[in-house]
Formats: structure tokens, C-alpha cells, sequence
């Protein structure tokens, strides 16, 4: 049995069952499908990688555990790929016991009744969970009789989460390998990129190499925004010109064997900042230090949130973007005009990972970093196009910058420190030879 499960195993409750689904194939348009993609928690405790299987956890069989698979189909592999099949769930992935996933929903009642709990998340798998819900009324209907249904269901992500959220060695070692992809990804881009390209032929020199590399793909979309695009938080059109004089900024991540990177970097078109865009570069870089620094064991994620925002409406005075005491304008949350998301998050299978953030019910008391948590660190100022209260020259100018950090016992570890981020760096590395032949 996978060391993951293993561990899920010794924290379930005693006589309880859990009930994990993989995820399913999603239509893109018609008859064709997005690029499948397994469930996070599922992968993390089965390493099976198919769609419309389930997983049936029951600690107190001597046969534990069961995935339910699609089973082999010769016709069905030989339009649509291999499968693992019952005889593969068992033989490479470690399963005690395997049925076809036809088998499902009549078993349902023989694995779930005398147990006393079920962990299973609802509202994820809606097929699956009016499987459960016809179950349990079932079952319950007939009490009187020999049904003896769980009384009590927990969502199995309260302990998948905390599992997630402190990484292994290994997931560590993979966790860098993506972080070093992306982050060559970027100096590519860094190198490459000169003024009348498109947006849409950066991403592609970024994703390419990041495929190239043996990443399965991006761990989200891309964000790559010349001039004022890079105002707008989520911009993924990715489709415009790129001018001489403006800022690109990208934020791009790989996905590698289920584990993702997400590096911001920001970085003048031409190779040269403007001193308007290196006033307020050198205001993110600053704040960005110093809450790297901060992300270590005995800090808070909300302690680091607080602090990001302190430094930054500093910075924002000190632009003249905003005027006031500190104390007032962090009060009236007026940074959020041009600071309006978290410092960080945690990252790993999910580019906005599991775990939670709160250590209580009222959701007050922040988690404190721990050794094994990964978070991104990416402060940003967004200066609208046409804002008038800032200073002409700030005006249309984005940056974020974002580095993946672990931390460790005794500070952190940047996974991401291979890209430059000091503007002079960024500048000498902008004018390499490749670029200035043109190619
Ligand atoms: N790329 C998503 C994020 O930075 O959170
Ligand atoms: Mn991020
Ligand atoms: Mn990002």
C-alpha cells in the first residue's frame, strides 16, 4: 500500500469507511474532451491515474483497499487509450482487492453498512453522491429490519488537507523539479522576448519548453500581459502586441508528475526599465524580500498578509499613490485600490493547494508556517490605465512578483531563485547575444 494511504488509514476513526472518486473526462466541446486530469486528493492517495474510478478505504477489512476501475475493453483502448483494468489496479498500483466501476453502486450497500462513519466529500461528484444519498435513505428506511447505515460523515479532506499541506521529501524533490522547469521557462522568456512579438508567442516559448521538459502541461493558464494587461489580475487572452517601453508581465507555473510551480515575473519589453517603472519595481522587490524572509516557522499566514499590506502602503506613499497615516489608510483598506489579493498561498498538487488556514472554528487564529509547508510569496501593485488620482507617469504599470518557498526548520528554502528578479540582473540578462542577433 502506498505510504500516503497508509497514513490516511491510521488517522480515520475507528469502525469508519471512506469513499474516494477520481476524477471524470470533461467535455470541451461536442464529442471531444479537455486533457484529463486526475483528482488531487485521489491521486495523492492512489497514485492511479485513470478517470470514473473509485477508491473504498476500510480499515478494518483485511483486504483494505479497493479501487473501483473502468475495467479493460479492447474496443474502448483501441479508440481511446489503455487501461489499467482490475488485473493493473491490483498488479501496479497496489490494490488489495479490484471490481469494475460497473460493480459500484450495487455493492454500495454490502461496503458502507456497519460501519459507523463515512468519510466521503460531498458536492464534488454529483452522480456519486445521489449514489450515496439513495444509500443512505435506503438504508435508513429499512432499520428496523437488518440495515445498519453510517450515522455520521466526515469530509475526508480534513485529513487529506493537513497531509497534503506538509510535503514529504519526495514531494518536495518534485515540487523543485517543476519549480526549476518554470523557472528556466521564464529566463527563456526573459531572453527572447523583444518588442513587436505577440503575448501569444511568449506563452508558447514558455509552455513549449515546459513540455519539452517532461512537464505534463501548465498547472494553470498562463497569464501573459504586456503593458496594461498586466493590471488585469487574471488576464489569459495572452493575444496582443508587445511595445516597446511597456513592462510584460507572466505569470506561468508548470505542472510536473501532479505538482505545480507558479512564478510571477515582470520585466521591461525592451530590455530596459523606465525609471517611472523601476520606482515602483523596486518597491514590489523590496516588499517581496522581505515577506520571503518572513515565511518561516513561528511567522503566521496572516501575520505575513498583514505585513505585506504595511509595507506596501508605505511603498504606495511613497509613489504619492496614496496620502494619510499608515494606521488610517490600512484601516479604510485603501491599498486595496492598488494591492487586492493575498500575498500568498499554499501550492502543491493544486496550484492553490489544500490545507487549511485557520487552526479554529471562528477562523481568527492563522495557521503558523510549519517545516514541509510550500507558499508562494507575490506581492503586486496594480496602477489602473486610467486612474486619475495617480501620478502620470505610474499609470497602466503591473508588477507581481512570485517565488514558490518551503519552509524548513530553520528558515526557507526560495524553489524559485533561479530566475533573476533584481532589475539590474534582469537587465543584464536582456542583453545577451541571442537577443541582440536577433534571434
Ligand atoms: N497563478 C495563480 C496565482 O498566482 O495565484
Ligand atoms: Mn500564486
Ligand atoms: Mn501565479
Amino acid at each position: 500500500m502506498r505510504k500516503q494511504l497508509k497514513r490516511f488509514i491510521d488517522q480515520m476513526e475507528p469502525n469508519s469507511i471512506a469513499i474516494i472518486p477520481a476524477a471524470h473526462e470533461a467535455t470541451r466541446s461536442y464529442d471531444t474532451e479537455y486533457k484529463f486530469r486526475q483528482d488531487s486528493d485521489f491521486m495523492y492517495l492512489t497514485g492511479f491515474p485513470e478517470p470514473d474510478a473509485v477508491a473504498v478505504i476500510d480499515p478494518r477489512s483485511k483486504k483494505p483497499f479497493t479501487l473501483y476501475v473502468r475495467p479493460r475493453d479492447l474496443e474502448m483502448e483501441t479508440w481511446f487509450g489503455r487501461r489499467e483494468g482490475v488485473e493493473g489496479a491490483v498488479k501496479n498500483y497496489k490494490a488489495d482487492k479490484s471490481q469494475p466501476i460497473e460493480k459500484f453502486a450495487s455493492d454500495l450497500a454490502k461496503l458502507l453498512d456497519g460501519h459507523d462513519i463515512l468519510y466521503y466529500r460531498f458536492a464534488l461528484d454529483k452522480p456519486l453522491d445521489r449514489l450515496i444519498l439513495r444509500y443512505l435513505s435506503n438504508q435508513r428506511m429499512r432499520r428496523l429490519k437488518t440495515a445498519y447505515p453510517p450515522h455520521t460523515i466526515i469530509d475526508p479532506t480534513v485529513i487529506i488537507g493537513d497531509m497534503r499541506l506538509h510535503k514529504t521529501p519526495d514531494e518536495v524533490e518534485l515540487m523543485q523539479k517543476a519549480a526549476t522547469i518554470s523557472a528556466e521557462a521564464h529566463i527563456l522568456a526573459m531572453k527572447k522576448t523583444k518588442p513587436g512579438m505577440n503575448e501569444f508567442q511568449v506563452e508558447s516559448l514558455i509552455e513549449a519548453y515546459m513540455r519539452e521538459q517532461g512537464a505534463s502541461g501548465v498547472a494553470y493558464n498562463s497569464i501573459i500581459g504586456g503593458g496594461d494587461n498586466a493590471t488585469i489580475l487574471h488576464y489569459v487572452e495572452n493575444n496582443r502586441p508587445l511595445k516597446d517601453g511597456d513592462l510584460l508581465l507572466i505569470d506561468a507555473g508548470a505542472e510536473y508528475q501532479g505538482y505545480a510551480a507558479d512564478i510571477t515575473r515582470t520585466f521591461p519589453i525592451n530590455g530596459n526599465f523606465t525609471p517611472a517603472q523601476r520606482e515602483v519595481y523596486d518597491i514590489v522587490l523590496d516588499v517581496q524580500e522581505k515577506c520571503i524572509d518572513y515565511t518561516k516557522t513561528g511567522n503566521t499566514v496572516k501575520g505575513r498578509q498583514e505585513y505585506s499590506i504595511e509595507l506596501l502602503t508605505e511603498g504606495m506613499k511613497k509613489l504619492g499613490l496614496l496620502k494619510g497615516k499608515t494606521e488610517d489608510l490600512i484601516k479604510k483598506k485603501a491599498y486595496m485600490k492598488y494591492y487586492m489579493h493575498g500575498v500568498g498561498h499554499y501550492l502543491g498538487m493544486d496550484v492553490h493547494d489544500a490545507g487549511r488556514y485557520f487552526t479554529d472554528q471562528t477562523a481568527k487564529n492563522s495557521r503558523p508556517f510549519a517545516p514541509g509547508m510550500v507558499l508562494t510569496v507575490e506581492p503586486g501593485l496594480y496602477i489602473p490605465p486610467d486612474d486619475r488620482s495617480a501620478p502620470a507617469k505610474y499609470r497602466g504599470i503591473g508588477i507581481r512578483i512570485e517565488d514558490d518557498v518551503l519552509v524548513t526548520k530553520d528558515g526557507n528554502l526560495n524553489l524559485t531563485a533561479k530566475v533573476p528578479k533584481d532589475p539590474d540582473e534582469i537587465e543584464a540578462l536582456m542583453q545577451t547575444k541571442s537577443r541582440r542577433a536577433g534571434r
